[in-house]
């Protein structure tokens, strides 16, 4: 993306597939399901879901907006709009890219295993894995780095070559295969007898079982999940033609984001309550439930199975990879643009500094004794879970707290109504505005002061 050639989205859906690609990912299908059983789901939903709605849709119309009025990457959008000092939003933002970029490549390794391991029992038949047999995929660092560095060099390879073209033309047709093919997982899965268990589990809500800490994580994935917080949608929306409507592309993004992220976690806690003994094989390394419930469904009650699987864990693959070149382009744009770098040069010292972090966090699952458990955050041993943790939850609201401010204050009202294309304004103006002035600043500041001050809610 450089800004001498400025490419814009030639539709809608367009921008919505590119910022779908980003936004669905891992957070979904990986990352969902595992902290909403972690935080006993029920609660932990609804908080997700507010937060999506109140937070989520409004930050990402205001980032859009931004990008697309500057025209710019991330550091000088803001800089331009706002002077030095807010560039430093921008900043902060690379920041949590390059820490989200760094341990993310390891979980998208996971699916590349899970893809041959799938291959394998298609081919040969399939044999339960024994107990603890996660665990000790996790704890062989040589594979962790190799598969890591795989997805390294895959991503840096697209983001070396720009994102147009191939990339926009492969969304158009393995986004829509990865949602027919995890609607019929739902389908399948809601046969089983499982099934009332795991709706309750995630619809019915219990307060009293979330801690301060579930609120953090819950508001954190929100942000996480649709890929906000760090400037990737001011870098999306960059391109975005002036015709389109900022809220029914956001509107788009975030409806299906949320969809595939429920959908999952439909499919996946209704296996675990399924299958006897699969919730103790989970309970150990819930870091691995997308990777340990799917295949006991596709290889033993799915009609087709024995093809779905590895094809699943293709389209997981892509789906990291979609949300893995949105990261490279924050930071290696960002080198692009201010330093006058060619793509070369800035993808590959962006690549290697990132891949020193990977290398760490691939450690960190058992490998290392001491990668794998030193302790930042209360519950969260070693690298991996730390940088996820610290990204997630503190990086990135703080970056949405400061993004809407900027475009509910320093921006302003008349700012906001010329870019959203409006002469007056509306009611649902006005209820958005207000939101980005007041209500989700206010709940993110609310919410990061009271966790860090230690206050428990539930
Ligand atoms: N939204 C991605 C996911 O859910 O997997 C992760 C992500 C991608 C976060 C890009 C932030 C980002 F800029």
């Amino acid at each position: 993306m450089t800004h001498s050639a400025r490419d814009s989205w030639g539709s809608r859906a367009g921008f919505v597939l590119a910022a779908a690609g980003s936004a669905v990912g891992l957070g979904n299908l990986w990352k969902f399901p595992y902290i909403t059983w972690n935080n006993d789901g029920g609660a932990f939903v609804v908080v997700y879901l507010l937060a999506v709605v109140f937070i989520g849709l409004p930050l990402m119309m205001s980032e859009i907006l931004v990008g697309r009025s500057t025209q710019l990457s991330p550091v000088p959008a803001f800089a331009k709009l706002g002077g030095r000092l807010w560039s430093g939003v921008g900043w902060l933002g690379v920041a949590s890219g390059a820490v989200i970029q760094s341990y993310y490549m390891v979980i998208a390794g996971w699916s590349l295993s899970s893809f041959v391991q799938c291959l394998g029992w298609t081919f040969k038949g399939y044999s339960l894995p024994p107990d603890g047999a996660f665990d000790a995929f996790l704890s062989n660092g040589p594979l962790q780095i190799g598969l890591t560095l795989i997805f390294t060099l895959l991503t840096a390879f697209i983001v070396y070559r720009g994102i147009g073209g191939g990339i926009e033309n492969a969304t158009k047709v393995l986004m829509p295969a990865l949602l027919i093919i995890l609607l019929y997982l739902v389908f399948t899965t809601l046969t089983m007898e499982g099934r009332n268990q795991a709706l309750a589990e995630i619809f019915i809500p219990d307060f009293s079982e979330l801690g301060k800490e579930g609120f953090l994580e819950a508001m954190g994935q929100a942000f996480f999940s649709l890929s906000l917080g760090l400037g990737a949608m001011v870098a999306y929306g960059s391109y975005m033609g002036k015709k389109e409507s900022i809220f029914k592309s956001a509107l788009w993004v975030v409806v299906l984001d949320t969809v595939v992220a429920l959908l999952c976690c439909i499919a996946m806690f209704t296996i675990i309550f399924s299958v006897p003994g699969l919730e103790n094989r989970v309970s150990g390394s819930t870091i691995g439930m997308l990777f340990i419930t799917l295949p006991e469904l596709f290889y033993t009650e799915m009609p087709g199975g024995f093809l779905l699987g590895p094809l699943f864990f293709v389209l997981v693959a892509f789906a990291a990879l979609t949300s893995t070149i949105s990261l490279g382009e924050v930071t290696t744009s960002l080198l692009i643009d201010r330093k006058g770098w060619s793509r070369v040069r800035a993808t590959l010292v962006t690549t290697s500094v990132v891949f020193v972090g990977s290398i760490l966090a691939a450690l960190s699952l058992g490998a290392n004794g001491l990668l794998s458990s030193f302790t930042v955050f209360e519950g969260k041993a070693g690298v991996l879970s730390t940088l996820d943790h610290l990204a997630a939850n503190w990086m990135l609201p703080t970056g949405g707290f400061l993004i809407t401010l900027f475009v509910g204050w320093k921006l302003g009202r008349k700012f906001c109504l010329e870019e959203l294309g409006l002469e007056k304004p509306n009611p649902a103006f006005t209820v958005w505005l207000w939101i980005v002035r007041i209500v989700a600043p206010a709940a993110v500041l609310i919410l990061l002061i009271n966790v860090f001050m230690g206050k428990d809610f539930s």
